[in-house]
């Protein structure tokens, strides 16, 4: 027998000698249905944190507290953004606290740190902000609710190759989701015809943008493709009129991450007519988005939600849909009741792919306008249903 099986017999037969003690009565915490939410709450990307904590706790708060007759308990950790951390916090959820599944992963090295953790405990594990491609292979247990850059860039690099740009200078964030959204931009835009002048990597760390935009100014291309995380990207659109980029008649197009809804109001006239692509804008046109963001709004002070948010909102949803299916299991079949959802997010349409546990999800083309006084992501156009292309394993 496993010690996996063992503890949930265990389990079992105390919780039936409980309740022949105490017949009826409150739901007791021994009996919760127990969410580890790591994220990082502090640090330089502490606007992702507070989103998905901020959209988790929502979620709760209009689904209700409870799950397959369960108490929901949200324990939420911060990592502060630190790799290391965010695995020892992992492990003492699932051992000291008894968490049914781990959820959030603000960065991909997060990600990629607690993968083996899950592996060994056999723990399921919601992917809700990290976009590398291969982070699904990293465990068999991962499942996630975010998006991919992958998923997103080709899109672009179609509309860049069809709106008369012809020479790019790519500048990218250098770890996993920059190196992904470098190679998915670039190929698909040299396969169109499209020239990369110059491919530049910037550190994640405390980026000083103003050597590498000064190099990209001498270059004289007809636009600068951009990806940083979410919350960089005012810095980099500061920089970039400091520099005079947009006076010398350089186009911004980036990931969708640099125009993060959270932050993009506060970047001022530069960031009109930016066009990105991704698969959330909080403009989305839907009942279903406009009841979200005034939610969100309504219990964060004005704030907007952000496209972590919402992975955060759907990985929920995946997660008490689960629970809903499997009468409160945990494991392998919360896993697996996981695995091949769909349902209509705040951002449209979703699917889980069983085979990849990665979500297939509309890519939107979207512009920078200002809408009312506010500056919003406004989607222009719709590729439907668009699955990662970035899996190395078949
Ligand atoms: C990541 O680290 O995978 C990541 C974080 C923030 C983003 C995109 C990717 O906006």
């Amino acid at each position: 027998m496993t010690q996996l099986t063992h503890r949930r017999r265990f389990l079992a037969t105390s919780a039936a000698a409980a309740i022949a003690v105490c017949s009826a009565g409150p739901v007791r915490a021994a009996d919760a249905f127990r969410i580890g939410l790591i994220a990082p709450l502090t640090g330089p990307f502490a606007s992702t944190g507070k989103q998905l904590e901020a959209a988790a706790r929502l979620y709760i708060a209009r689904h209700g507290d409870a799950v397959a007759g369960r108490q929901v308990e949200l324990i939420v950790k911060d990592d502060g953004g630190n790799a290391e951390v965010t695995k020892r916090l992992a492990q003492e959820l699932i051992i000291g606290d008894k968490v049914q599944v781990i959820a959030g992963f603000g960065l991909t090295p997060l990600a990629f740190a607690t993968a083996p953790v899950a592996t060994q405990s056999k723990t399921p594990m919601v992917v809700m902000a990290a976009a590398t491609s291969s982070i699904t292979e990293s465990s068999p247990w991962i499942v996630r609710s975010s998006f991919t850059v992958a998923q997103g860039v080709a899109a672009l690099a179609d509309w860049a190759a069809k709106n008369g740009i012809k020479r790019v200078v790519s500048l990218v964030s250098d770890y996993g989701p920059g190196v992904d959204a470098e190679k998915f931009f670039n190929e698909r835009f040299v396969a169109r015809g499209g020239t990369i002048v110059e491919p530049i990597r910037v550190p994640l760390r405390n980026p000083d943008f103003a050597p590498f935009l000064q190099k990209v100014r001498d270059a004289k291309p007809d636009a600068l493709f951009a990806f940083v995380p979410a919350g960089v990207g005012s810095a980099l659109m500061k920089q970039f009129s400091e520099r005079g980029l947009d006076k010398a008649g350089i186009r911004l197009i980036a990931e969708g991450s640099v125009t993060d809804d959270d932050i993009l109001d506060g970047m001022g006239d530069v960031a009109v007519g930016v066009v990105t692509s991704h698969h959330y804008s909080a403009a989305h046109n839907s009942p279903a988005n406009k009841a979200f963001v005034e939610a969100f709004a309504a219990a964060n002070g004005g704030r907007r939600p952000n496209f972590m948010a919402v992975g955060a909102w759907d990985g929920m949803h995946l997660i008490y849909e689960a629970a809903k299916a499997t009468g409160g299991a945990g494991g392998e079949a919360l896993l697996n009741a996981m695995k091949s959802q769909s349902f209509e997010s705040p951002r449209g349409p979703v699917q889980i792919d069983p085979a990849t546990r990665d979500i297939v999800q509309n890519i939107y083309i979207r512009k920078v306008e200002r809408i009312n006084g506010q500056l919003w992501n406004r989607e222009v156009d719709t590729l439907p249903m668009v699955k990662d292309p970035g899996k190395t394993k078949p």
